[in-house]
């Protein structure tokens, strides 16, 4: 794969314009170079095109490609080349394997399983996954091989977080966005987690920060498996978590206001407004963008802030893709403290 070498100083519009022609090459990862950056790009003729420099090199996949890449090695000697192409990202959840089987590889599925318990094997479960139905993100699964279960326990950023897949949401795929969290969350403030789910950002956060964190959860389900998870950690938090089961629209309106309010809104509710009313220094609020709508959406939160008569910052950044030309989008708004 030959990469595009470039000062540094135009590595990011550069990059910007390379995926916008389709021609950066995301699964890897960039690197600096001296007063360089190294940017991944796919092999095709267009890219000579450009006036950049193109040398020869391939740079490191990302790590969450590496695993799947794994996977692909292991079943060429299984799948033809044009099978393999169909093969999707799967993820790895404490002991269950959760995958994805498209129609072009159903009469491969047992090939399929064979290779992830190679590539990991320590798996129990290998689940099949489907879409996410209703208000509490609830995915279904049917279990292709192993044990009846589709509960675990999960580690992550120096946490044990237990998930019951089945009546519980829980994305493993968000555990860097979670460290990024708990690296801005400073000691001493007090943080409001709605939409908490299982407690996997309380726990991240209280684990490497001393903060009083309150979290408020609808689904009983994955309320009672947050409960678990605060006593499965408590030796290791520095923080506190305090957990409230209960609509947020409901709650957050009889609660104070927080220094930090962090949002993973589930698909398709509004709550801004709320969470923005419960912020005073800063709002990371999670959202499903079309990357045409960016602009849209910044304009609707600064909006919402000159509604609500508060000075504000923000910067929006793709957390992963959601389906073609759709991010899950985090903007993190910075609210200018009152004189
Ligand atoms: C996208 S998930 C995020 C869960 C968790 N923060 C995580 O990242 O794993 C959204 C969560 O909001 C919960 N939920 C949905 N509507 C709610 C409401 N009105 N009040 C409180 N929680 C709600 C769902 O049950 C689900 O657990």
């Amino acid at each position: 794969m030959p990469v595009v070498k470039v000062p540094k100083g135009e590595a990011e519009p550069v990059k910007r314009k390379l995926k916008k022609l389709g021609l950066y090459d995301g699964k890897r990862k960039p690197k600096r170079k001296d007063e360089f950056v190294l940017l991944p790009v796919i092999d095709d003729p267009r890219v000579h095109k450009l006036g950049y420099e193109v040398l020869p090199g391939e740079l490191p996949l990302r790590p969450e490609r590496q695993i799947y890449k794994n996977l692909e090695s292991v079943l060429e000697e299984r799948l033809t080349v044009e099978e393999l192409k169909h093969l999707r990202r799967y993820d790895v959840v404490g002991d269950i394997a959760v995958v994805q089987i498209p129609p072009e590889l159903e009469h491969r599925t047992e090939d399929i399983v064979w290779g992830l318990r190679k590539v990991h094997p320590f798996i129990k479960v290998v689940a099949k996954k489907g879409f996410h139905e209703g208000a509490f993100r609830i995915r279904d699964y049917s279990i292709i091989w192993g044990e009846k279960r589709l509960t675990t326990v999960h580690k992550e950023n120096g946490v044990e977080i237990k998930v019951d897949l089945s009546r519980a949401f829980f994305n493993p795929r968000m555990k860097g966005e979670r460290y990024r969290l708990a690296q801005l969350v400073k000691d001493g403030e007090r943080v409001l987690i709605p939409f908490a789910g299982v407690l996997p950002y309380a726990l991240v956060i209280a684990r490497y920060r001393k903060v009083k964190i309150t979290a408020v959860e609808l689904n009983e389900d994955a309320y009672r498996l947050g409960l678990e998870n605060i006593e499965l950690n408590q030796k290791r938090l520095k923080g506190e978590i305090e957990f409230i089961h209960g609509d947020a629209f409901e709650v957050l309106p009889e609660l104070p206001t927080f220094d930090r309010v962090i949002s993973p809104t589930p698909r398709g509710v509004d709550a801004l407004s709320l969470t923005l009313s419960k912020a005073q220094k800063w709002l990371h609020y999670y959202d499903f963008v079309h990357e045409k709508k960016i602009g849209e959406f910044r304009e609707r939160i600064l909006e919402e802030c000159r509604r609500q008569e508060k000075d504000c910052r923000i910067r929006i950044k793709k957390v992963s893709d959601f389906k073609p030309h759709v991010f899950k989008v985090c903007a993190d708004v910075e609210l200018k403290e009152e004189e």
